[in-house]
This record gives structure tokens, sequence and C-alpha cells, in this order.
């Protein structure tokens, strides 16, 4: 048996964050970070709510990969509050962090290990909705949450992946993306593409996951550039944000790969935000897939009209297509490039390959890594190599 699940109700396009206006309920508790509040978009939401009759209470302190004491000081809030809706706006990291309160408001005794292995069943308290303001992770669509655990050596990011977390309702609303500066703007694209890419070949993946996928690949490609040059460019904001909504419908589905176990270290070792990592891993492991899903890459490959003789040629073409995409946005191809100190990263590579291969997304990679390829693709991906 097949599944596809995403939230209920999907709410997207220009404008759509109005839908707030018309939802019931009593009262609602905002989870965001400080540049959305600084940039208006908190007290915009907390404006349609109101208009809806619903009182409101905020919290703004969740900062980029959040750990798990935001997640309870937002949690402990909440309990307070007594909330029926949790409205998480921001990117990923704000998404995340409500979902992690959102399970310790129903659950204020539970421990940290059940949330990761067993989340229990949601909505006796409140509802979710997820704003996007990046257009990057999905998370408004997905099941997942990263948590980052700052309280271990070396501090490592966990994924609570279960269908309780995925919102009620996602609100892709490009508006609020535009004010996404273009640095920010060519990370998160980067997540998307990384996402779709890694949906593609992922050994989860059905028809529909990898029909998502592939349109949203091709969206990258033809608006990330667009929408990193000029940000006020509407149509390449709304691609960019649908791309990445579609690539959390898919991804949540299908998961994730080695890509990601590799860049959530990154994030964590050398504080590289989570899209540009992910950017530093693809192009390597592509390769390294590539024995195993050759075909796959050469869909891809065709589906952006790249010009190839077989299955190798289309391998080799995509990862240079995609350099070309970093170096349009304005990203490294190396990790040393991106500023990584040479002598840090080598007293740091066994810490990092061990933590990547005990990564939750290695479960789904076409090839199964070992330790040793781990380390591998860390040392590639730093120096760099002809595709
Ligand atoms: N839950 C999932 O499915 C999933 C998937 C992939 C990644 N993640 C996690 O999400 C986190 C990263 O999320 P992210 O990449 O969206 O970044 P983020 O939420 O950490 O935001 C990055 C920065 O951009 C700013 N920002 C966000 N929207 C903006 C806007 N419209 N205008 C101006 N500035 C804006 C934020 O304030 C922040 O400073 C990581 O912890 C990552 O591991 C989650
Ligand atoms: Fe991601």
């Amino acid at each position: 048996m097949k599944s596809f699940r995403v939230p209920k109700n999907i709410v997207f396009g220009w404008g759509s964050v109005d839908y707030l206006k018309q939802i019931g309920g009593s009262k609602a508790f905002i989870v965001s970070d400080k540049t959305m509040d600084e940039v208006g978009l908190v007290n915009k939401v907390k404006d349609n709510l109101q208009q809806a009759g619903i009182e409101t209470q905020a919290f703004v302190d969740v900062e980029p990969d959040p750990s798990r004491e935001t997640v309870e000081a937002g949690a402990k809030l909440m309990q307070a509050f007594k909330p029926d809706w949790i409205v998480a706006i921001g990117g990923g990291s704000p998404i995340d962090a409500a979902k992690g309160m959102w399970v310790f408001y129903e659950y204020p005794d539970i421990s940290w290990e059940k949330v990761f292995s067993e989340t229990p069943k949601l909505r006796n308290k409140a509802r979710f909705i997820a704003i996007a303001t990046t257009s990057g992770t999905g998370s408004e669509a997905t099941c997942a949450a990263v948590i980052t655990n700052r309280n271990i050596k070396p501090v490592v990011k966990d994924v609570i992946a279960s269908n309780e977390i995925t919102p009620d309702i996602a609100i892709a609303d490009p508006e609020l993306a535009a004010s996404m500066p273009p640095k920010v703007t060519a990370a998160t694209g980067m997540d998307v593409l990384t996402h779709a890419i890694e949906c593609y070949t992922s050994i989860a993946a059905t028809e529909i996951d990898r029909a998502l996928a592939l349109r949203a690949i091709q969206m990258v490609f033809k608006s990330l550039p667009k929408a990193y040059a000029d940000g006020r460019n509407q149509v390449a904001r709304e691609d960019m944000h649908t791309a990445s909504l579609m690539a959390g419908m898919a991804f949540t589905n299908s998961f994730l790969g080695i890509v990601h176990s590799l860049a959530h270290q990154l994030g964590t070792m050398f504080g590289i935000p989570h899209g540009e990592a992910n950017s530093l891993a693809l192009p390597y492991v592509i390769k390294f897939n590539s024995i195993a899903v050759s075909e796959k890459y050469a869909e891809i490959a065709g589906a952006l009209n790249l010009q190839f003789e077989d299955e190798r040629d289309a391998v080799d073409k995509l990862i240079k297509a995609i350099l070309q995409l970093q170096q349009d946005i304005g990203l490294p191809h190396t990790i040393k490039d991106s500023g990584i100190d040479e002598k840090k990263f080598k007293s740091s590579l066994d810490e990092l390959a061990q933590s990547a291969i005990n990564d939750i997304c290695v479960f789904c990679n076409p090839r199964v890594p070992s330790l040793q390829d781990m380390k591998n693709l860390y040392q590639i991906a730093y120096y760099g190599t002809k595709s």
C-alpha cells in the first residue's frame, strides 16, 4: 500500500495570507523570529487573525536551527495562554520550533526521546497553521521538524518525523518571501532543489512524489537566478515559493537522502546555513549515487533539456548545470571556498562523518553509504573535483 499525505488545506499564491481572516477559533499563539517581527510580518498575521475575531499572543525568539530550550520555552507560554490555534510564520526554523512546541503543549510531561521515537496523537488542544516566508524548507507542508541538541558534543540535529506534526493548514504566500535578501534567497532556493532531487531518487518515492519533484526542479532552474538577481520579480518569487511547497509535499512522502545527512552536520559544526550546506554537498552526492540511479538523473537532465549522449554523460551534465546555478546565485562550489578553515575541517572530519552516518536521512538514500564513504564525500566537497 502506498500513501500520499499532505496538509488538509493548502493555500498558495500572491495574497494568500489573507486566508487567515476567515478561520474560526478563539486564541492563536504565533511563533516566529525577530526578523519577521522587524519586517512587520508578525503584525500582519496578528491583524489578519484579529479580523477573524481571534485573540493572539506572539513568541518571536526562535533562532536559526532552533534548540530544545527554545521549544520548551515556547511550550510553557502556550500552556499559560491555552491557544486553539498555533500559527507559525517564518522559515523552517520558526515552523519547526512551533511543531516541537505543539507536542510539548499537548503533552507537558513528555520526554524528548518519546517525541522523536513515538510522537503521540495531537489536536486535543490545538490545530496548526504554517506560513512560509522562505522559499526553501517546505516545512509548511511536511511531517518533519529539525531540532538542534546543543547539550551534547558534537552538537546534533534531530528530526521529529511523524504525520501528527503535518500542519492542518499550509500557507505559501510569495509576497511574504519578497523581503528575503539575495543570500537567503540563494541558500534557501538550493534547499528546494536538494529536496526535489533527493525525493526523485529516494528509495521510498512514488510516481506522485516524483511528478511534483520534477516540476519543482524545472521551476528552480528557471526562476532561482531571476529571484536572486531581482527580488522584486513577482513571477520568479511566486515560482520559487510554489516550487518550495511542491518539493515539501513531495519529500514529506518520499523522505530525503545523504545530501541532507552531510549538510545537517555542516550546519551544526560550522554554522553554514542549511540550504548552502546542501548546495555544497549536492553535486558530489549525485556523482556518488549515480552508480545506483543514473537513469533517474538522466530523467532529470532530460526534463531540464540538457543535451547528453548516455546516462553517464547525463549525470555529468546535470552536475555541471548545478555548478553553473551555484555560480549564477553567488554560492561557493566547495566547503573550502565557503570559508571553513582547513585545519578545523580536518580535525572535525571523524566527528562529521560519524554524525552523518547516524543521520535519519541515510535510510532513503538510493546507495547505502559506509562511514568511509561519508568521510570521502566530505573531503571531495571540501576541495572540489572535476565532475
Ligand atoms: N521541517 C522540514 O521539513 C525541514 C526541511 C529542511 C530543513 N529544515 C530546517 O529548517 C531550518 C532552516 O530553515 P530556512 O532555511 O527556512 O531558514 P531560517 O528559518 O533559519 O531563516 C534564515 C534567515 O532568514 C530570515 N528570513 C526568513 N524569511 C525572511 C524574509 N521573508 N525576509 C527576510 N528575512 C527572512 C530569518 O529571520 C533568518 O535570519 C534548518 O534548521 C533546517 O534543518 C526543516
Ligand atoms: Fe532541507
